[in-house]
């Protein structure tokens, strides 16, 4: 497979920890891995985490000093972007235009030419909110790759679907969209 610069974007999911076992993956097939947070990931899982697993330090404030154009500069150096986990509120807000953030502004930085792909995870309730459901199909007719979810328990203790993919599906969709080979 060839190696690639991937931005690796997680939000505020009780998922996180799940993408963790996705960075260690990609790092370890060669992958140059830059870690994003919101605010809200910081939440669940810490910079040391992801810097330690990537070697890079999480980029996680647009204004922070000595990286001020990063909202920028990092979505023109990646050759992919993910979002994973990818939770209600940041879907939502990237389906506005909202850049309010670091990955908002990296939203609108990106090149759609160049695969972004979504992890959504969160209850199921939320996923299946009108609110939610046309964010999903506003980034799809963008051309974001929405990948699906899993069905089962969740945290909260509600069966069904917004669970985040086993970190095999998401290693498996990354590997495609590096080959060129999402539909
Ligand atoms: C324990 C806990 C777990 C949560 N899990 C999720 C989740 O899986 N998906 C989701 O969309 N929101 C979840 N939330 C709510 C988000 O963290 C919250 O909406 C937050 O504002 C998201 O911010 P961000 O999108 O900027 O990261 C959870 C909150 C808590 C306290």
């Amino acid at each position: 497979m060839s190696k690639s610069k991937i931005l690796f974007q997680l939000s505020g999911s009780i998922a996180c920890y799940k993408a963790c076992q996705v960075i260690s993956r990609l790092v370890q097939d060669g992958h140059e891995v830059q870690p994003v947070c919101t605010q809200g990931a910081l939440r669940f899982i810490g910079a040391a985490t992801l810097e330690g697993l990537t070697g890079k330090p999480v980029f996680s404030d647009t204004f922070t000093s000595g990286r001020m154009l990063d909202h920028v500069n990092l979505a023109k150096w990646a050759d992919l972007a993910i979002l994973c986990p990818a939770s209600a509120d940041v879907i939502n807000r990237l389906a506005v235009g909202n850049a309010s953030d670091c990955v908002g502004s990296l939203f609108l930085a990106w090149d759609l030419k160049k695969p972004y792909l979504v992890a959504p995870a969160m209850n199921q309730q939320m996923m299946a909110h009108p609110a939610t459901q046309e964010s999903l199909s506003k980034l799809a007719s963008w051309k974001v790759h929405i990948l699906g979810t899993g069905s089962g328990y969740q945290a909260c203790g509600d069966i069904g679907p917004g669970r985040l993919l086993e970190p095999e599906q998401l290693l498996e969709a990354i590997r495609k969209a590096i080959a060129g080979a999402l539909p």
